[in-house]
């Protein structure tokens, strides 16, 4: 589904030039739950915007669903996340003024996928997440994990082949953190492919298989 041979991402500061990516080797497969480890600075959230195709690698082999996007114009690359990707942010990104249902249909209108019933499927999937009582609630009248719900229900409402999470748990307690790694390991077990990137040790137990990265490779890969 994915694969990086050699990958290797650099960003300059002026004339300095920063190589973060130094040679990544992966292949991420249809149905996998990857925990992506590694210290703050590691270059975790640069790889996951790799393979998000919000950011492009400066060497390397890269493919996406086994398309090579090299040479893909950024809105060809936007359709591509629209139909493929669902993601996942620390901080929500919740739109303020809209309230959780119309949150969750936001995709929707950037899609050119015909997904039936956009409304009912929207709702079907806040009322399975638990927040059936929070469909016409504004962001600011929920807590951070009823947030984080509808941020994952926003990810899925486009059956995206693979969901792509930047430390998911980062703003919330331990616990509620734990129930959002729950609900990934649920959404995993029905098939969907997620990639996960987090420092905190903890949430590793969540996964199928850890990767760790560390001096801008790959030190470790190991199946949970
Ligand atoms: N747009 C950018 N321009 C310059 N340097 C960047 C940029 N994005 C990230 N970096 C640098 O790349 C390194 C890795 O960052 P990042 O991928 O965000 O790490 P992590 O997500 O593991 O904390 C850091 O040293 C960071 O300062
Ligand atoms: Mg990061």
């Amino acid at each position: 589904m994915i694969l990086l041979k050699g990958v290797r991402k650099s960003y300059f500061i002026g004339e300095r030039e920063i190589e973060v990516l130094k040679g990544v080797d992966l292949v991420i497969n249809r149905g996998d739950f990857v925990i992506l480890m590694g210290v703050s600075g590691s270059g975790k959230t640069t790889l996951l915007n790799i393979i998000g195709l919000l950011d492009r690698k400066t060497e390397g082999e890269f493919l996406f669903m086994g398309y090579n996007v090299d040479g893909l114009s950024d809105d060809i690359l936007a359709k591509m996340r629209n139909r493929h990707i669902g993601f996942v942010f620390q901080q929500f990104f919740l739109l303020p003024y809209l309230n959780a249902l119309e949150n969750v249909l936001i995709p929707i209108i950037y899609s050119d996928k015909k997904i039936k019933n956009p409304r009912e499927r929207a709702k079907e999937l806040l009322e399975r997440f638990g927040l059936k009582d929070r469909i016409y609630s504004k962001p600011s009248q929920l807590s951070g994990g009823e947030q984080q719900r509808v941020a994952i229900a926003r990810a899925l409402i486009n059956e995206p082949d693979v969901i792509l999470a930047d430390e998911p748990t980062g703003a919330l307690d331990s616990n509620t953190g734990f129930e959002i790694m729950d609900l990934f390991r649920i959404l995993n077990e029905e098939g969907k492919t997620v990639i996960c990137v987090t420092h905190d040790p903890k949430v590793k137990e969540f996964g199928k298989r850890v990767l760790r990265i560390e001096d801008g490779i790959i030190s470790e890969d190991f199946k949970n």
